[in-house]
C-alpha cells in the first residue's frame, strides 16, 4: 500500500498510477512519493504481463512542483552545491528510468501540472492535457532563482526546438493546453474526465516506448550548436538580453542558458547531468534562497492572513463605501468591485464621482479588449459602482475607506460624516500615506473599529496593501480589515502606527539619500543607473519627480509642524525645498524637476542640475553608491522592527518587495543583511556613518546580533509571540 498514490490493474493490462498523496491538498513531489513511484517503476517493467503505464493524479491539480519548503531547509542545513546536484540527479534518474523502462507510458493530466510535476509528464513517451483553462502546464522554476532541475531544460528544447523552448524556460510562463499542444509539449486536448481513458486507449493501439531523442537519427528541431548560424545568433543576443535585464542579479536565467546550449550538444543523459549540475548552483545560492522566502513562503503566509488575530468569525464585505474619487478612490474602487462587492463611490459632487468611475469604465474597456473579461463581466463590474455626493447612500455600508485629500482637518470632517450614517458595526479605514492613524481616530466615534488600509499606486496594479493599526484599534477590526484585503485578492503586511507607517518611511529613505548624493556632487547619471542595477525599479531622482517633490515638501512640513524640536531633518531636505522654492521645478506633473519631461519625447535628466550640484571630479565606486542605497533602506528598516513599527521580519520583507520595488533578489531589506553577512553589513554602515551622516549608524541590537551571528528570521522562528508562518504556506509549492 502507497501512501502516495494508488495503482489499478485494469483487465486491458494496463496500470493506471493514479497520484494522491495523503495529507496534502496539492499533489507535490516528496522523496516518499519518488522512492515509492521508483520501485512501482520497476514492479511493473518487470511484469510481462503488463503492457503500459499511465500516471494521473487523484487530486484536482496533476502536480503543483517541487516541495519549494524543503528546498529552503536544503539552504538552511547548508547543502553544498554538489549535494544540491546529487538531489536533481536523482530525480532526473527516477524520470529516465521512465523513458526507458521499455513499456510505453502515458501522461493522463487532469489538472495543472508545474515545475517537477511537468518534468516528469514530459518525460512520459505521451501526454493527453485536460482541455480546461485551468489545467495549465508550465516550468516556473526561473521565478524563484532555480532551473528545471528533473530535465526541464533538457526535453523542452528536444521537442520545441531551441527557439520556441527558451522563452518558456527563461520566463517560466504557465501555458495554455492550447499553447502546449501547439508547442509540441502535450500530444492530445481531452476533456477532464477523458484524459486517462484516451492515454489508455494510446497504449492499447501499441504507442510506442520510445522518446524521439532515443531514436537513432534524432536532431534538435531547429538545430543546436554553435556551429548552426541560426542558433549561435539566438544564443549571443538572448545572452544579451538577459544580462541587461538581469543586471547579474539572477543568476538562474543564465544558468538555463548554458544548461540548454551545452545539454542539447550532447546526448541527453549528459545533457540531464549538465543541468544537474547548475541547478545544484543555483539551488544552494543565495537569489533562489531569498526569492523561495519572499515570494513563496512570506508570501503565502501573508495571503492566507497569518497575522489575523484569532477567535473572530470570518467576515466579508457587501458593500463598501469609498470617501474620494481621486486616483486612489477610483483604484480602490475598481479592485472592490472586480471582486464582487458594491461600492458607493462619493466626491463631492456627482460629477467628480462619475470622473472617478470612468476610471473602471476605462480598465474594464481595456480587459474587454485583451479577452480577459468578457463583457456581461465587465458590465456587472461597472454596475456594481454607484456614484454619489450625499453622505446618506452610504448606509449599510460595512466598510467604508476615505481617501481624500491628505488633510487632517478634512478627514475628520468626512469621518464623522460616514460615521452618522453607517451601521455601528462598520469598520472606517483611512487610505492616508502619512498621517498617523492614532490621531486620525481621534475624529472617530468608534476608535477601536478605525484602522489604516494604505494601497499603493496605480491600486489595480499593486499587489499591496499596509494595513495600520492605530493605539485603539480593535483585534476584531483588524480580522475585518484582513479579511476584506484578502477578498480583493490582494496581499496584507500588518504594521503597527508611526509616521509615514513602515513603506513610506523606509521608501522615503530610498529618495532622500539618491537627493544627498546629488548635493554631495555624485554625478546624478551615475545615481540613477547605480540604483536601477542594484535592481530598484526607477532612480530615485526618477521617482521623487513621479512622487513629486511638492508632495515631499509638503511631508516635510508637515512633519516639521507636528514634531518641532523633535524633528529630524531627511537627508535630502534641502535639495527638496531648494527645488520647489527657489528653482520651481516641483516634479514630473509640473513637467520639471531632476529631469525635464519634454512633450511627446523621453525624460531627461535636467542640464541644469550640473551647475547648481557640480559633479566632483572624483567619482565614488559604483559598489559603494550601490550599497548606500540599499543599506539605508535596510537600516530604516532595522530601527522599524525595533520600534515596533513592524513586528516580523517576514512583513518587511515583502512589503519592501510589493509595495515599493526593493530588489526581490535581496528577500528584502532585513534577508538583504543576512546575506550580505550581519558583520560585514555593520562594518559597512560603521564607515558609512563617519562618511555620510549617523542615518546609517547600526543600533544597538544590530551590533549585537553581529556579534552573536543572530539573524533575523531565526530569531522570529524561535519566538512565537511575533506570529509563525502558517501551515498552508509550508505546504504548498511551485
Ligand atoms: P486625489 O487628489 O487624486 O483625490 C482626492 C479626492 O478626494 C478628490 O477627488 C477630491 O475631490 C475628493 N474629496 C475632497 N474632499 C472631499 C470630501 N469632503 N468628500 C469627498 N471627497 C472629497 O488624491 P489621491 O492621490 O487619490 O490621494 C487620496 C489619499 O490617498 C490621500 O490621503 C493620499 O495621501 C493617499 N494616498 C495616495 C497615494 C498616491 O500614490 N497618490 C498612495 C497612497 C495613499
Amino acid at each position: 500500500m502507497h501512501s502516495t498514490f494508488q495503482v489499478e490493474i485494469g483487465q486491458d493490462r494496463i496500470a493506471v498510477l493514479k497520484i494522491n498523496l495523503a495529507d496534502r491538498t496539492m499533489n507535490v513531489l516528496t522523496p516518499a512519493f519518488e522512492r515509492e513511484l521508483a520501485e512501482t517503476v520497476e514492479r511493473l517493467a518487470a511484469d510481462a504481463s503488463v503492457k503500459g503505464l499511465v500516471l494521473t493524479s487523484g487530486k484536482q491539480a496533476f502536480i503543483a512542483g517541487a516541495d519549494l519548503k524543503a528546498l529552503v531547509e536544503l539552504f538552511e542545513r547548508e547543502t553544498t552545491p554538489r549535494q544540491a546536484a546529487a538531489m536533481s540527479q536523482s530525480t532526473s534518474r527516477l524520470f529516465r528510468r521512465i523513458e526507458t523502462c521499455g513499456k510505453p507510458v502515458a501522461a493522463a493530466i487532469n489538472g495543472l501540472a508545474l515545475g517537477g510535476g511537468f518534468e516528469l509528464c514530459l518525460a512520459c513517451h505521451y501526454r493527453v492535457l485536460a482541455d480546461d483553462p485551468r489545467a495549465v502546464v508550465g516550468l516556473p522554476e526561473v521565478k524563484v532563482g532555480l532551473l528545471p532541475g528533473a530535465g526541464g531544460t533538457q526535453r523542452v528544447p528536444r521537442l520545441a526546438g531551441i527557439a520556441r523552448g527558451l522563452p518558456l524556460l527563461l520566463e517560466g510562463r504557465h501555458l495554455k493546453p492550447q499553447e502546449a499542444l501547439q508547442l509540441g509539449l502535450v500530444h492530445e486536448l481531452a476533456p477532464q474526465e477523458q484524459v486517462v481513458e484516451r492515454a489508455r486507449a494510446w497504449i492499447a493501439q501499441g504507442g510506442k516506448a520510445q522518446q524521439p531523442w532515443d531514436a537513432k537519427d534524432y536532431k534538435v528541431p531547429g538545430g543546436a550548436g554553435i556551429s548552426d548560424p541560426v542558433i549561435a545568433t539566438l544564443f549571443t543576443a538572448t545572452t544579451a538580453a538577459v544580462q541587461k535585464s538581469t543586471q547579474r542579479n539572477y543568476p538562474a536565467p543564465l544558468a538555463i542558458l548554458s544548461a540548454v546550449f551545452e545539454g542539447t550538444q550532447v546526448p541527453i543523459d549528459t545533457g540531464l547531468r549538465i543541468e544537474s549540475k547548475y541547478f545544484g548552483q543555483l539551488a544552494t545560492g543565495a537569489a533562489a534562497r531569498n526569492l523561495i522566502r519572499a515570494m513563496f513562503i512570506n508570501k503565502t503566509a501573508a495571503d492566507s492572513l497569518a497575522r489575523r488575530p484569532a477567535g473572530f468569525a470570518a467576515s466579508k464585505v457587501g458593500r463598501l463605501g469609498m470617501l474620494g474619487a481621486g486616483m486612489m478612490g477610483a483604484g480602490i474602487a475598481y479592485s472592490a468591485a472586480a471582486a464582487g462587492i458594491e461600492v458607493v463611490l462619493l466626491d463631492t459632487s456627482e460629477a467628480l464621482a462619475k470622473k472617478g468611475k470612468d476610471y473602471t469604465r476605462g480598465l474594464v474597456a481595456k480587459g474587454i479588449e485583451s479577452g480577459r473579461l468578457d463583457t456581461a463581466a465587465g458590465k456587472a463590474i461597472e454596475e456594481r459602482i454607484r456614484t454619489t455626493c450625499r453622505f446618506e447612500d452610504l448606509a449599510g455600508c460595512e466598510l467604508v475607506i476615505e481617501a481624500v485629500f491628505e488633510n487632517r482637518a478634512l478627514k475628520a470632517e468626512v469621518t464623522r460624516k460616514a460615521e452618522a450614517v453607517i451601521p455601528a458595526s462598520a469598520v472606517f479605514a483611512s487610505n492616508t500615506s502619512t498621517l498617523p492613524i492614532t490621531g486620525l481616530a481621534e475624529a472617530s466615534v468608534r476608535p477601536a473599529q478605525f484602522i489604516g488600509l494604505h494601497f499603493f499606486s496605480p491600486v489595480d496594479r499593486m499587489p499591496l496593501v499596509e494595513v495600520i493599526l492605530g493605539r485603539a484599534t480593535a483585534p476584531a477590526t483588524v480580522a475585518k480589515a484582513l479579511d476584506f484585503v484578502r477578498q480583493i485578492r490582494k496581499t496584507p503586511i500588518v504594521v503597527n502606527d508611526s509616521r509615514g507607517f513602515y513603506t513610506s518611511r523606509v521608501f522615503g529613505m530610498f529618495n532622500h539619500e539618491g537627493m544627498r548624493m546629488l548635493a554631495e556632487g555624485v554625478d546624478p547619471a551615475l545615481i540613477e543607473n547605480v540604483s536601477r542595477a542594484a535592481g530598484m525599479p526607477v532612480g530615485p531622482l526618477a521617482v521623487s519627480d513621479e512622487v513629486s517633490l511638492e508632495l515631499i515638501e509638503k511631508v516635510m512640513a508637515q512633519s516639521e509642524a507636528d514634531l518641532g524640536g523633535r524633528y529630524v531633518k531627511p537627508a535630502g531636505y534641502d535639495v527638496v525645498r531648494r527645488f520647489v522654492h527657489e528653482l520651481k521645478r516641483p516634479g514630473r506633473k509640473a513637467g520639471q524637476g531632476f529631469y525635464d519631461y519634454p512633450q511627446g519625447g523621453r525624460k531627461q535628466l535636467w542640464p541644469g542640475l550640473r551647475e547648481i550640484y557640480p559633479p566632483a571630479a572624483t567619482q565614488p565606486a559604483p559598489e559603494e553608491i550601490r550599497k548606500r542605497i540599499l543599506y539605508i533602506q535596510a537600516i530604516e528598516t532595522v530601527r522599524c522592527l525595533e520600534e515596533d513599527v513592524l513586528t516580523h521580519p517576514a512583513d518587511a520583507d515583502l512589503g519592501a518587495i510589493l509595495g515599493w520595488g526593493f530588489p526581490a533578489w535581496t528577500g528584502g531589506p532585513l534577508s538583504l543583511i543576512e546575506t550580505v553577512g550581519l558583520q560585514s553589513f555593520v562594518a559597512d554602515c560603521e564607515r558609512f556613518a563617519k562618511a555620510y551622516g549617523s542615518r546609517y549608524a547600526p543600533t544597538e541590537d544590530l551590533r549585537r546580533r553581529a556579534h552573536s551571528g543572530t539573524g533575523y528570521y531565526a530569531a522570529a522562528e524561535a519566538s512565537p509571540s511575533t506570529g509563525g508562518q502558517s501551515k498552508a504556506a509550508s505546504s504548498a509549492a511551485a
